[in-house]
């Protein structure tokens, strides 16, 4: 009887064990999938955000550059078509590149140390991200279509449309600095 006492004991904890260590199990296995969650090779938004910050800045400022013949052509300044061209096209490409760059962790949050956020975007990009998305990709297509034009006076026309569709984006998604005195 003396002898049956430890196996009694033990037969009874054994559900008790059982238990605990399916609860441990599981607590292993939900904390395995939000570790999974934030390191998925290839998820750059979840492990590097400020360089998606960076890339997404460094396409706008290619896009900005590509576009300022542009606006020159616009106010008047003589280019050739085909120089024209070629920037829209290239501004055509980005901007279609442009939009894959805002996975929702980069969106503007300070840092734990209270600096500020490296983006200039609006929340509003991730409360309406199908408008934001369809806004880039209207844009990319003017861009297409001025690279497609067969004049200096349609190019001109699709020049004043692909300078409208910045601002109209800027104005709703990005916070503009105010000019510093
Ligand atoms: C669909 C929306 C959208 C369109 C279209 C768009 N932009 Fe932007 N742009 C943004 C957003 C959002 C930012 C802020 C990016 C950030 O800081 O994360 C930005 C930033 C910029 C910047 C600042 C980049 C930096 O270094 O911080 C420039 C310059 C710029 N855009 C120029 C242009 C020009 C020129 C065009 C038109 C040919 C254009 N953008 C079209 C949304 C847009």
């Amino acid at each position: 009887m003396f002898r049956m006492m430890p196996k009694t004991r033990s037969l009874a904890i054994a559900p008790v064990i059982a238990v605990a260590f399916a609860m441990f199990a599981g607590a292993m296995v939900d904390l395995w999938a939000a570790w999974g969650a934030e390191r998925v090779p290839g998820l750059t938004g979840t492990d590097r955000p400020d360089d998606v910050v960076q890339a997404r800045q460094l396409v706008m400022d290619g896009i900005d550059a590509e576009m300022m013949p542009i606006d020159l052509a616009g106010a008047g300044k003589e280019y050739q078509l085909d120089e024209l061209t070629a920037h829209a096209d290239r501004i055509s490409t980005m901007l279609t590149a442009f939009p894959h760059l805002f996975p929702p962790q980069t969106k503007p949050a300070a840092a734990a140390d209270g600096s500020p956020s490296p983006t200039t975007a609006t929340p509003a990009i991730w409360e309406k991200f199908d408008d934001f998305y369809g806004q880039a990709q209207a844009a990319a297509m003017i861009a297409f279509d001025a690279s497609r034009a067969g004049t200096l006076d349609q190019f001109k026309e699709q020049g004043k449309k692909l300078r409208g569709a910045c601002d109209g984006c800027h104005a709703q998604y990005m916070h503009v600095e105010p000019p510093h005195p």
